[in-house]
């Protein structure tokens, strides 16, 4: 089986093949994924949310990440992996030099970091020395308490603004692959349109490059919340394979995010 790499996504968004992520956890979903055909699966500080029972992703460590990294990593053969860099464990380019050297030697192939300009030069930094990196905009989970709650950003035209030009300063930079979260439909489109390089979506409507959702989520199994933007494909899937397949086929046919899953 071939494996996923950055050139695939890359090639993925050239010829108009949407991509298809979870998060993962453990190898047997990571292997249950694998075989279904998601293309990538991340790693996601939402563990501490979804594993641990925090209210949000704050509380995660290196060490948390490293340990699941390690899991997905051996339960699969073909997905892209990528490993959350955590709240607080990239605020100076040589932490983020040692965190991403431990999830990169876990089983990562790309780390995550959420984040705007001020990231630029750890970026690049990363890049030089051989770490592949996702940026993060929209949403960032790590700033929920700045936000001020788990709200959709860009909704203003100078907000958008703001985000489209991180985008690209972030391209620039030399990330590989961007994931957009919780902004407007058409912010979200313009942004994927604009950049080169693979724009996955949650919460970011239809028009990105491709999309992905917490596991939890997408069984519906999360406790106390299901996001708008989500969808509980085991209400309508009878096990879990079925609903992973349905999730996959209604985000390469553009079902998936319908409208009453979007923000305006
Ligand atoms: O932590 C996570 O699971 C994420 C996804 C929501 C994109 O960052």
């Amino acid at each position: 089986m071939k494996k996923v790499t950055t050139s695939t996504l890359l090639e993925m968004k050239k010829l108009g093949e949407k991509i298809t992520a979870l998060t993962a956890y453990d190898a047997s979903f990571a292997k249950m994924f694998d075989e279904q055909f998601v293309d990538l699966m991340l790693i996601g500080d939402s563990l501490g949310m979804v594993l641990k029972g925090d209210d949000d992703t704050t509380g995660v460590s290196v060490d948390h990440i490293a340990y699941h990294t390690a899991c997905v990593r051996k339960g699969t053969i073909r997905a892209f992996v990528i490993a959350d860099m955590p709240f607080m464990s990239y605020a100076t380019t040589e932490q983020a030099f040692e965190n991403a050297a431990k999830l990169m030697a876990s089983g990562a192939s790309m780390v995550k970091v959420e984040g705007g300009s001020w990231l630029a030069p750890t970026i690049e930094a990363l890049v030089a020395r051989g770490i592949p990196v996702c940026g993060h905009l929209g949403l960032t989970p790590q700033s929920v308490h700045v936000f001020g709650g788990f709200k959709v950003q860009g909704r203003e035209n100078a907000e958008a603004q703001k985000i489209l030009d991180a985008a690209l300063e972030l391209e620039k930079s030399g990330i590989q692959l961007l994931v957009l979260e919780c902004v407007p439909s058409s912010v979200a489109t313009l942004i994927s349109e604009t950049l080169t390089i693979p724009v996955i979506g949650i919460g970011a409507g239809p028009g990105t490059d491709g999309q992905i959702l917490v596991m939890h989520d997408m069984f519906g199994i999360s406790a106390n919340y299901m996001p708008k933007f989500s969808k509980n494909y085991l209400e309508e899937h009878n096990d879990m394979r079925s609903a992973v397949s349905a999730y996959i086929e209604e985000v390469k046919n553009g079902s998936f995010p319908g409208p009453e899953h979007s923000f305006k």
